[in-house]
């Protein structure tokens, strides 16, 4: 049967866990992950723009053996009105998996219902489960077990980011206090997903609309903008969320050595400020860097089990 990962809750919490540690040992190249997609043709629709997913997905499929084909929405005949339907029942007949960054999750679903091969979001209006995997990854690489006893924070927007580590919260068991403005709060359904894992895995996922409360004593801060692509709600929003910008003031509520996380792109002055950033860019760039080893461990358990 073929695997799609289009929400963070298609796996289960042993498989989450298998495929954060399997990228450790990807990353340290104590394992080769094998050429899995060796003759294997990957497409990528990407109707948004995109740098970290697009490329670390290309270079991935290519270390694995297999081809990446990009296709880009006004290309296809999606654009002149072509359904979900039939674009994926053509491709069944040519590829073996795609990788789609587009904006609605609802068309995402009805195209994985009607493709015949694995489907991956790289990012829909909903959620963006291959950057909070390897997001987990990162602060597993640096706190190793010790990740189930951290207070993480999310602060700013209730987008696809925020939505997706709702979920992780509730799949890894992790302590996750997430702060967003009562108007911009995340979808309700991640946010039930969240705390229905987090009963059986015994994590703990916290909704505030106060942003102290979320950062104090955290040890990681997480943020990402605040208008996300094609979101134009502007000034409004930008005023909601002022109290939610990650800066010196907000991590004084912080633990000491509290590390900060952001997905990027970031837009410094809105949701993190450029000191803020620059100090903890390291850390921000490796989460970057891990996008790809994720991504090699996470197509090698897909295509691994065909
Ligand atoms: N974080 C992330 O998904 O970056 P891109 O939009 O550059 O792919
Ligand atoms: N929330 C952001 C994430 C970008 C990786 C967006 O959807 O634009």
């Amino acid at each position: 049967m073929k695997r799609d990962f289009i929400d963070l809750w298609n796996l289960d919490p042993e498989e989450a866990w298998y495929i954060v540690k399997r990228t450790k040992e990807i990353k340290k190249g104590k394992e080769d992950p094998g050429r899995v997609l060796e003759g294997k043709n990957l497409a990528l629709i990407f109707t948004k723009p995109s740098t970290r997913t697009r490329v670390s997905f290309e270079v991935a499929i290519n270390s694995l053996g297999g081809n990446s084909i990009f296709l880009q929405e006004k290309e296809l005949q999606l654009s002149r009105g072509e359904s979900a339907q039939d674009t994926a029942r053509t491709l069944t007949k040519y590829i073996d998996g795609v990788i789609v960054r587009n904006h609605s999750h609802t068309w995402l679903e009805e195209f994985a219902k009607w493709s015949g091969f694995p489907v991956i979001n790289a990012l829909t209006n909903k959620s963006h489960p291959c950057q909070v995997l390897s997001d987990v990854f990162t602060l597993y690489e640096r706190f190793g077990e010790d990740i189930k006893n951290l207070k993480i924070a999310y602060v700013g927007d209730g987008n696809n980011v925020c939505n997706t580590w709702l979920v992780a919260g509730g799949l890894f068991g992790l302590d996750l206090f997430v702060a967003t403005p009562e108007s911009f709060g995340p979808d309700s359904y991640y946010l039930q997903a969240g705390l229905d894992l987090s009963n059986y895995t015994g994590g703990n996922v916290y909704l505030t609309t106060n942003p102290v409360e979320a950062v104090r004593d955290a040890d990681v801060v997480y943020t990402d903008v605040w208008l996300s692509m094609g979101d134009d709600s502007e000034d409004s929003k930008r005023e909601a969320l002022k109290d939610f910008q990650v800066n010196d003031k907000l991590l004084s509520h912080a633990k000491e050595g509290v590390v900060v996380m952001h997905c990027l792109p970031a837009k410094k002055g809105e949701e993190i400020t450029p000191e803020v950033f620059e100090r903890h860019s390291e850390f921000i760039f490796t989460q970057a860097e891990n996008r790809l080893h994720t991504q090699k461990a996470l197509l090698e358990f897909i295509y691994g089990h065909q």
